[in-house]
């Protein structure tokens, strides 16, 4: 995961930096560097590596300033090496910039400014940010207005932090979307930035946190906020708890709510490392996936719990049709009880977050017995499910700290696709153009769901006219089926309210008996393949005086004519869509459960980690 720190005052920048990095470190990344303000000059030291590897190049080669910004990053565009680390320096060596996030267009930017005459030294995507910024300066602009003046030219969100040797007493900070935060710490004539608390929490409880599409200018006594359209802001200073845990929160009330806004950043860290846009290939090396396993494999069973099994179903899906794979998802407790047919050409694809969830590790020991190869997609680092596997996928969405899963299930789907791609890859299935067709659809992914994030008032209205239902149906079909159960299993564990998801096409094999003007009807119908099913089954829902509320398509005008609300998703490439499909899902959920003031982090009966049968 990209992390970024921050530091303007009186002191060492150097140690300053370097801590704060070391405080993310648990986020992980694949290089580092840091640049420091020295003598009125901007001085790097950056490399591939740990952060080791950045200490003992700052100890041969000393750097002393006072104002300074690091950077860990998961490489996405180009390899992590130390071209491509962070920051990067524009052509003239005297602006600089750290950067989280995808510039999804970069590719037009770049082509642009090298018409210009500009000479590109790495193969990421920022560069062109510090570029653009460069452009603007030599057209006379302050570092704050060429700053205001890049940030319009990129698509996807970002989260940036500048400094300039021609303005050396400030740093300027930008957020676009959520490709994670940029919080302020306040000191006295001393100011840190970072992507996230922990790195700044051992100097300061005082934060200012950015907004999406605000701009800092950060200088020793201060902080001032705009808009990206120049409009000066009145800040808030938040005061965050002393307790490390609630520190954590930050200016969230939960860490659901937290965690569901991670989602474009977690996405975006699913990606990083993996996915090599420039040649359409995924790269997924902990998996241990050789070509000659690729093509013995005759069947998968994906074993999981809850929540990590509705991302297993979504993953059946992806895996049967890019990777011509039988797929089997397995509930972890029923698995072994049932003496199912397994041997060595299986592969048993455990999903847990915690790794430690009795259930699934129990599944995979009885596939481990009959002589499967384990394969598990986890987030705790180091947990059994990591450890007792011949190859997995970490997660990278950092901490879930809210026991309903959110960013964690998310991020398996995405992980889910990419293992479909490469396995067909493997098995000589897709052809080189469709495979990077699917790869270039990963690049939309984290900016999409920003823009579901983006709706989020919207849903909240419709939460408060829902806060008082007793229950609820939701329904989807094909890859979106997995996404009406995962809608009313955030529903019912912390609401409290019961809610059923089923296959729409079940519907009437019995449960529309259910329908009458008390019952909610969550109908997940995004343009994809089953759409018109989808559509039709809105209007047998109205006809029986159901409560229709449709997750549907932006620019869809058959849709709300028949529904009573709308929660709206962008267009999104049909085998991504249950990413951006169940994020408004969850908001619904969670602005339910705030309404009713129930405890969402820990709602009752239900523990983060479930380590018993
Ligand atoms: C629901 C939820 C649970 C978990 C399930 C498996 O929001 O979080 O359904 O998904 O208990 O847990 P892990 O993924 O840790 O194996």
């Amino acid at each position: 995961m990209c992390g970024i720190v921050g530091y303007i005052g009186q002191k060492d920048a150097t140690p300053i930096v370097l801590n704060g990095l070391k405080r993310l470190e648990y986020r992980g990344y694949d290089s580092a560097g840091l640049a420091i303000l020295e003598n009125g000059q901007i001085e790097v030291r950056r490399d591939a590596g740990k952060l080791e590897r950045l200490a003992s190049l700052v100890q041969e080669s000393p750097l002393h300033g006072q104002v300074g910004i690091g950077h860990t990053r998961w490489a996405t565009h180009g390899e992590p090496n130390a071209h491509n680390a962070h920051p990067h320096l524009g052509m003239t060596g005297d602006v600089v910039l750290v950067h989280n996030g995808i510039v999804e267009n970069y590719l037009d930017l770049k082509e642009e400014l090298k018409e210009e005459g500009v000479v590109f030294n790495s193969e990421t995507d920022t560069e062109v940010i510090i570029h653009l910024v460069e452009r603007y300066l030599g057209a006379g602009r302050t570092l704050e207005e060429a700053v205001r003046a890049a940030l319009l030219h990129l698509r996807g969100a970002h989260g940036i932090v500048v400094l300039s040797k021609d303005e050396p007493d400030k740093i300027v900070a930008a957020r676009m979307g959520n490709a994670g935060g940029v919080v302020i710490g306040v000191g006295d004539g001393e100011m840190y930035i970072a992507s996230d608390l922990p790195a700044i929490l051992e100097h300061t409880r005082d934060m200012v946190f950015l907004e999406s599409r605000q701009m800092a200018v950060v200088t020793r006594s201060g902080v001032k906020v705009s808009t990206l359209e120049g409009q000066e802001l009145l800040h808030e200073v938040q005061t965050v708890s002393w307790d490390p845990v609630s520190a954590e929160k930050g200016e969230y009330r939960h860490f659901m709510h937290k965690e569901i806004h991670e989602q474009v950043r977690s996405l975006t860290d699913t990606i990083a490392g993996r996915v090599d846009f420039d040649h359409g290939r995924i790269n997924l090396p902990k998996l241990n996936l050789t070509p000659e396993l690729a093509e013995r494999i005759e069947r998968i069973y994906i074993v999981a719990c809850g929540t990590a099994a509705y991302a297993g179903m979504v993953g059946k899906v992806l895996i049967e049709r890019i990777a011509r794979v039988p797929v089997e998802v397995d509930i972890g407790s029923e698995f072994r009880y049932r003496d199912p047919i397994v041997d060595e050409n299986t592969v048993a694809l455990a999903i847990s977050q915690s790794g430690e969830t009795a259930d699934t590790l129990a599944a995979l020991e009885e596939a481990r017995q009959k002589g499967a190869t384990l394969w598990s997609i986890v987030n705790a680092i180091g947990s059994q499910a990591m450890r007792v596997a011949d190859g997995f996928i970490s997660m990278q969405v950092g901490p879930e700290i809210g026991v309903a899963s959110t960013k964690a299930y998310t991020a398996p789907l995405v992980d889910l696709y990419m293992l479909a791609v490469h396995l067909a890859e493997l098995r000589g299935v897709i052809n080189e153009w469709e495979r990077k067709g699917l790869v270039a659809d990963l690049r939309l992914v984290p900016d999409l769901a920003g823009r579901c994030l983006d709706r989020e008032a919207e849903i909240e209205k419709v939460a408060q006219a829902l806060v008082e239902v007793r229950s609820a149906l939701y329904l989807g079909r094909g890859v979106n089926m997995p996404t009406a159960y995962e809608g009313a299993l955030k529903l019912k564990e912390i609401s409290y309210i019961h809610a059923e998801g089923y296959p729409a096409g079940e519907m009437k094999h019995g449960p529309i008996a259910l329908i009458d003007a008390d019952m909610p009807v969550v109908v997940v119908a995004p343009r994809d393949p089953w759409y018109e099913k989808m559509f039709s089954q809105i209007e047998q829902a109205k006809a029986r005086g159901g409560r229709v509320i449709a997750v549907a398509t932006e620019g869809d005008e058959r849709i709300p004519p028949i529904a009573d609300h709308v929660l709206w998703v962008p267009e999104t490439p049909w085998m991504l869509s249950p990413v951006t499909t169940v994020i408004p899902l969850q908001i619904l959920a969670y602005h339910i459960a705030a309404l009713r003031g129930l405890d969402i982090d820990q709602p009752r009966n239900l523990a983060k980690s479930v380590t018993v049968e």
